[in-house]
């Protein structure tokens, strides 16, 4: 089948990594009889350097008209400490988001066995996590109205949210919940906050309608702490934009990278997917960031766009290159291998998963291995 695929490689690091999800694309193509058109468009610090908005209506249109979308990394430091700056890196993603309707952001989190020693936290906690986050991702504080009063002296960001926005995430995160371990863990802050309540309220509505489902809350401050002392008791977290946001960075410590860690942002008409990394601007151009995320981000399209099989090769080729030791010095500060080869090498297993000769050590440092 063909499908069109958007490219949005954004800043720092994100051209870089992103390169190599597409060089696993084109392993799948090779595979799997598969066919992918790719456009690339900017958007984030570079689109306004080009543009002079963060996100041109052109990059947005393509997205509209692409069965996916693979996002790099977006944000630059030269805009972070100027408050007065007209536009903002991030807020091409945001407007991307909330443009294409992606309400629901999806981020599993896992311990991989042969990474235990690398998180700060203890083996025995880590070993067999196995949550996925589902962060409700075009509501809140995120999207509320903002004010700043004439003097500067004073701000707000107010935190919304409707039934509707509420509903329509929940029922995803049930039916999730339902294909895994059964258990949805709400995460807000009902002591205080009267959105949160309204977020219990529904979701406890909606629960009555998943009764294999066992449901529970947590407000997030004792989530943050639980997160940490026992991961292994989530099975699918559901919670707000922000709480989300935070949450989601302190569960990458769990799989001892936050280059791990991919997500999948879904509306009803289209997706987006992206490591839920930053722009890492200190290593950009340095071949060092972990190619790994965007390379998982690659494999979450593939399974939205139900291409299960091709999906589970992208997964089996990074757990090899994990195996094996083929990592990015954020996974070995002893590693010789850069983001390409890491790239190459797991390009190389989706082509053929059980070949290990082209791919000696030897091969990958002299780059002939790839077969791009
Ligand atoms: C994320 C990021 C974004 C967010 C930034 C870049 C706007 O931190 O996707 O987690 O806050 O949502
Ligand atoms: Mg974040």
């Amino acid at each position: 089948m063909t499908f069109k695929i958007v490219l949005l490689p954004g800043d720092g690091v994100g051209p870089e990594v992103l390169a190599q999800a597409v060089k696993c694309l084109h392993a799948v193509e090779e595979t799997f009889n598969q066919h992918f058109i790719f456009k690339e468009a900017p958007v984030g610090a570079i689109a306004i350097d080009k543009k002079g908005v963060p996100l041109p209506d052109a990059t947005l249109q393509l997205c509209r008209e692409s069965d996916a979308v693979l996002f790099g990394a977006i944000g630059d430091p030269k805009y972070d400490n100027n408050p007065d700056a007209k536009f903002r890196p991030e807020q091409g993603l945001l407007q991307l988001r909330k443009e294409l309707g992606l309400f629901a952001n999806i981020r599993p989190v896992i311990s991989h066995p042969t990474l235990l020693d690398k998180s700060p936290l203890k083996k025995n906690i880590i070993d067999g996590t196995d949550f996925v986050i589902y962060r409700e991702l075009t509501g809140g504080i995120y999207f509320g109205e903002k004010k700043l009063n004439p003097e500067g002296t004073k701000a707000s960001d107010l935190c919304e949210y409707t039934e509707e926005e509420i509903s329509r995430i929940a029922h995803l995160a049930f039916k999730a919940a339902k294909g895994r371990k059964k258990k949805l863990t709400l995460v807000d802050k009902a002591n205080v906050l009267e959105s949160s309540r309204l977020w219990r309220k529904v979701v406890t509505k909606i629960g009555e309608s998943y009764p294999e489902v066992a449901l529970d809350f947590l407000f997030v401050d004792n989530a943050a702490m639980q997160i940490i002392l026992n991961p292994k008791q989530f099975d699918v977290i559901l919670t707000e934009n922000m709480f989300g946001d935070i949450i989601s960075d302190e569960g990458s410590v769990i799989g001892g990278s936050i280059g791990l860690l991919a997500s999948a942002s879904i509306g009803e008409e289209s997706a987006l997917f992206e490591p839920i990394h930053g722009s890492y601007p200190q290593a950009k151009g340095k071949d060092i960031a972990n190619p790994i995320a965007s390379i998982l981000s690659a494999a979450m399209l593939l399974e939205h766009l139900g291409l299960t099989e091709e999906a589970w090769a992208v997964k089996k080729a990074v757990d090899k290159s994990l195996k094996k030791g083929i990592v990015t010095p954020d996974l070995n500060e002893n590693s010789q291998y850069g983001t390409n080869q890491v790239g190459d090498f797991i390009a190389h297993n989706i082509v053929d998963i059980e070949d290990d000769t082209l791919m000696n050590d030897e091969n990958i440092d002299l780059g002939k291995s790839t077969i791009i």
